[in-house]
């Protein structure tokens, strides 16, 4: 890219001479926000950001925009251009709810004090969560307020009811090219760096001299408002109160009647739609010197604990944010909107305007380009078309590439005569009465080239040969069709003006209504009375086939090419049935009629969740995230570690694995339930020393019934423990579980290394820092591609159990194993963490692709593919409407609508439905037809053979 290499050469001038400025290759590429913000982050680095203002660390307040708001997250399509936004927003908040759980949970008293997160806890979180995101996260930090943490990590040199006066585990991922066992000398991406902000010089970061402070813990600016700590608020508005009830098992397969615990929390808020405040804001991109050294992002998130907690005064507790959460991306990998929007859009940003679409089209962001130049392409507006030599929409990255002289290519043309949208009534006369047309003569033909002569001389040449050809092969035709049957010469001629002139793309509006709508007709007319002799049905095939166009051409959209007509542009009816049938049946299924219908038919084909991996990877990377901690703690933990006054953390408990599951509910909109599932004899609660045979806490999005306040019961969650589930649907017999088993429990070969480098605090107050006794940490823990996703199945309670608990939806489970060290000390297979997600908010793809890939709902978009192409679109919806029909290269839009240039999937379905059941429609009209113009200025030729030829066709078109 043209781009990048100017990058590298400005960087390099900059290091010459110290200044650069940054500006397009070509002169007609003006000088617009994004070189100027080039500028600024290549004048940043690592050896001069020491010295720099804050202001020269940080980008404009407006550089970033759609970031997630989590009142309006339920509300909106998310499009994959936002896919690590919202990531990024959700571990923040995920990291936020948990903390709040834990600390507020076991804060009674001495005895629940150690069974609270040990330091090993944060810092194995924190790289937990950098880990199982790479390209997503860069970064994640817990970083408590001045006197707010109750370490008990230091037993014997701090008392259990004082606090550490700063406490900030971050971890990042580090460059490792230059470390001593890296031999290829190449980042491996899996080092990860942890270390105590609150400690070493400098290292009181709430202070307002900091330089962190401003970057990402405070900023007032009302579009940031990060002003979490230290905590003004004194009211309870930013601190929502939430309920959990949790329902244990009294044994494996028998589940206990009523809660053991009903408890809540302060937790961070969850503001309804009309609420302003949001649990989680986001940073400008500031240059983070000294760490990453890089442009980064940042979502921060608080952490609420009730204060001052062992105080003997009861009437001073209160809730507060002691903490904030943080995640860290880098900001290049954000994809932003380049197009032009207006300044009081809320889309507007500092770089609205950065496309460099021409004024007959209309510009769309592309997902997938980060913070590059090209991520856009340019489409034609309403009433406008391709010139012949596009095929599809202008690439940005085309565009970005065009030399001065090239650069003005990217126009479109205007469509004439274009045909007002027909209504119901319209149709009925046009479908019905339809009759053959008059056949052109050979003579109109060529009046018809002469006056395309007057239109444009360079498609001339193209149009006489096709011109000829016609007239070559009607006479052909006659001859032979003369000689085969006397009888069926009509039919003959009937099928020669039905199957389309060669002509016929001059004429205008009209005759292309009529001539789309008598097409078929004729044809029904043809097919079934008396059969044809073999010969002429093979001329009749071969006519046919020969009026096809084939375009063959390497242009692709994002991954795959879509504007290729060769196999893949098929739509299969057949395909169309099942999958109509198919939806059918998931909406026929309610959590009413569930009971009685046959097991077999609450399982959808595997295939149905094609494509899941990638609309739902933000939930599955939660998964992962937990996964990967849990490998992380048990594979490393040591309770009898003594490192100074340092101890080791505790084995993992109960209540922290239901922190764990119920932050995973709470923080992610789409994810309906979450649970860890500990394999036979794999868990023992520390509380009592006792193995338990099986243990799956899992949580649920379901409010409990005895909260009558709508808000209150949005703020509510369940959980239970999944061995108590009956033997009939026990966790260990779920293909999501044995599936895994299979694979890993015997063989651990495949499982990723990652290295974190822990470096603790020299003493209580953190004047140094120092690696932790073990140095390096290893760990291993699956890839995001180990995750297990299960068939498509309805969570259905049957015969409404109340002591049961379901999700009364058709849903899909991803599920990931997590491994620990079984006692000979080698890895061993501990059980698996699932999120089941909802499958109403899964788009279908109907179009064609490649095949290889098991989509079921492959090829049944019925677009007419001789004259357009199919192109997804993304309504998070599971239903049959989620493409459109564009134009292919060469064919124009032929309607007059102001808004779209493609026929949209809801309205080519439902007219090919109601064609397949004989109902009124006008699903044959859902086309484009050949282009007429190739000139990009009308003129007055192209006015006076507009008139000669609506003239002409009123002429040849006489109908009836
Ligand atoms: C901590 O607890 C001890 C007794 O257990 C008490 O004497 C002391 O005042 C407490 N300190 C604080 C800061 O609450
Ligand atoms: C590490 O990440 C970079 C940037 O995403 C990538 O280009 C590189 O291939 C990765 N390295 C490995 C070993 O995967
Ligand atoms: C950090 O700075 C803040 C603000 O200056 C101050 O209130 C706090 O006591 C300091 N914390 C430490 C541990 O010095
Ligand atoms: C993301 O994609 C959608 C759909 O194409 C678009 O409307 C939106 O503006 C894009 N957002 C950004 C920030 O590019």
């Amino acid at each position: 890219m043209g781009r990048c290499s100017l990058a590298f050469v400005a960087l390099s001038t900059c290091l010459l001479i110290g200044y650069s400025i940054a500006v397009g290759p070509y002169e007609w590429m003006g000088r617009d926000n994004f070189d100027l913000v080039m500028e600024k982050m290549i004048s940043v680095n690592e050896k001069n950001c020491m010295e720099l203002s804050i202001d020269s660390l940080r980008l404009p307040v407006n550089s970033l925009g759609q970031v997630p708001k989590f009142n309006i997250l339920p509300q909106i399509v998310i499009f994959p251009n936002r896919t690590k936004l919202i990531h990024l927003h959700n571990m923040a908040l995920n990291r936020g709810y948990f903390y709040s759980y834990i600390l507020q949970r076991l804060n009674t008293s001495e005895f629940d004090f150690p069974m609270l997160p040990g330091f090993m806890y944060y810092y194995l979180s924190a790289a937990a969560t950098v880990t199982s995101a790479p390209g997503l996260l860069n970064g994640s930090a817990i970083l408590f307020d001045t006197d707010c943490q109750y370490a008990n990590w230091f037993p014997t040199i701090l008392n259990f009811n004082t606090t550490l006066p700063l406490f900030g585990p971050k971890a990042w991922r580090l460059d490792d090219y230059q470390d001593n066992v890296n031999w290829l000398r190449e980042p491996t991406n899996h080092t990860i760096i942890i270390e105590d902000l609150g400690s070493g010089p400098d290292h009181n970061y709430t202070a307002r001299w900091h330089r962190l402070n401003p970057l990402f813990l405070y900023d007032p600016d009302p579009r940031i408002k990060i002003d979490f700590i230290p905590d003004r608020r004194t009211d309870f508005q930013g601190k929502h109160q939430y309920d959990f009830n949790i329902y244990c098992a009294n044994s494996t397969g028998v589940m206990c009647k009523l809660p053991n615990t009903t408890r809540n929390f302060f937790g961070p808020p969850s503001p309804g739609i009309q609420e302003t405040y949001q649990p989680v804001y986001f940073s400008r991109p500031y240059f983070d010197c000294g760490r990453t050294n890089m442009w980064v992002v940042t979502s921060v998130g608080p952490v609420v604990d009730v204060m001052m907690r062992y105080s003997q005064a009861i009437n001073l507790l209160r809730p507060r944010y002691v903490a904030v959460s943080t995640s860290d991306i880098d900001f290049r990998r954000i994809d932003f909107d380049p197009c032009a929007r207006s300044v009081d859009s809320s889309d507007y940003t500092y770089f609205s305007g950065v496309a460099r679409c021409g004024p007959t089209t209309l510009c769309e962001p592309l997902p997938g380009y980060g913070f590059q130049r090209g991520g856009y392409m340019c489409h034609c507006l309403p009433g406008f078309r391709y010139p012949y030599w596009q095929n599809g929409p202008f690439l940005g990255r085309d565009i970005e590439q065009a030399s001065d002289p090239e650069s003005k290519q990217f126009e479109c043309i205007p469509v004439k005569w274009r045909i007002q949208r027909l209504t119901q009534s319209g149709t009925s006369t046009s479908g019905t009465g339809a009759k053959r047309r008059r056949r052109r003569s050979a003579s109109d033909v060529k009046l018809l080239v002469q006056l395309m002569r007057l239109y444009n001389a360079s498609s001339m040449s193209e149009l006489e040969l096709r011109a000829g050809e016609h007239d070559r092969l009607d006479k052909e035709a006659a001859v032979k069709a003369k000689r085969a049957n006397s009888g069926v010469l009509k039919y003959v001629n009937l099928a020669k003006s039905a199957v389309g002139n060669a002509v016929s793309y001059l004429v205008n509006a009209t005759v292309a209504v009529v001539n789309s709508t008598a097409q078929p007709a004729a044809k029904r007319q043809l097919e079934p009375r008396h059969p044809l002799p073999e010969a002429t049905q093979r001329l009749l095939d071969e006519r046919k086939s020969r009026v096809k166009r084939t375009i063959d051409t390497s242009a692709d959209y994002g991954e795959q090419n879509i504007y290729y007509l060769g196999r893949l542009s098929s739509f299969a009816p057949d395909r169309y049935n099942a999958v109509k049938a198919l939806i059918d049946q998931t909406i026929a299924i309610t959590p009413e009629t569930c009971g009685s219908t046959p097991p077999d038919k609450l399982v959808l084909p595997g295939e149905v969740g094609f494509g899941a991996d990638k609309q739902f990877e933000v939930q599955a990377r939660t998964a992962l995230r937990l996964a990967h901690f849990l490998s992380a703690f048990q594979q490393n933990v040591n309770p009898d570690e003594i490192y100074g006054g340092l101890r080791g953390d505790k084995f993992l408990n109960e209540h922290q694995i239901y922190g764990e599951v119920f932050s995973n509910v709470m923080a992610d909109q789409w994810i309906l339930s979450s649970g860890v599932y500990f394999d036979r004899d794999s868990f023992s609660n520390p509380e009592t020393n006792r193995k338990l045979e099986f243990f799956g806490p899992t949580a649920y999005k379901i409010g409990s019934e005895q909260r009558t306040d709508q808000k209150q019961r949005e703020l509510s969650f369940i959980a239970e423990d999944a061995a108590g589930w009956p033997s009939s649907r026990a966790y260990y017999e779920k293909d999501w579980f044995k599936v895994l088993k299979e694979r890993w429990a015997s063989n651990t070969y495949g499982l990723e290394k990652f290295v974190t480098k822990p470096y603790v605090r020299f003493d209580l107050n953190g004047t140094s820092s120092k690696p932790f006794q073990r140095f390096p940490i290893y760990y291993r823990a699956p890839r995001f591609e180990d995750v297990y996703w299960s068939k498509p199945y309805f969570d259905c309670n049957p015969n409404k159990d109340p002591n049961r608990r379901s999700l009364s939806a058709w849903v899909i489970t991803a599920s990931v194993p997590f491994f620990g060290i079984s006692p000979y000390k080698t890895l061993q297979f501990m059980g698996v963490v699932a999120v089941t997600v909802p499958l109403s908010k899964m788009d279908i793809n109907m179009c064609p692709s490649n095949f290889y890939e098991a989509n079921f709902f492959k090829n049944t978009a019925p677009c007419h593919f001789d004259t357009t192409y199919c192109v997804p679109i993304i309504q998070n919806r599971f239903a049959l409407q989620n493409y459109k029909c564009e134009c292919r290269q060469g064919y124009e839009y032929p309607f007059n609508d102001i808004s779209i240039w493609f026929h949209a999937g809801g309205t080519v379905s439902q007219n090919y439905e109601k064609m397949m059941n004989n109902e009124q429609n006008y699903y044959r009209m859902l086309t484009c037809r050949e282009g007429s113009a190739s000139s990009l200025l009308p003129t007055m030729a192209v006015l006076i053979v507009g008139a000669l030829a609506a003239w002409l066709s009123s002429l040849t078109s006489v109908q009836c």
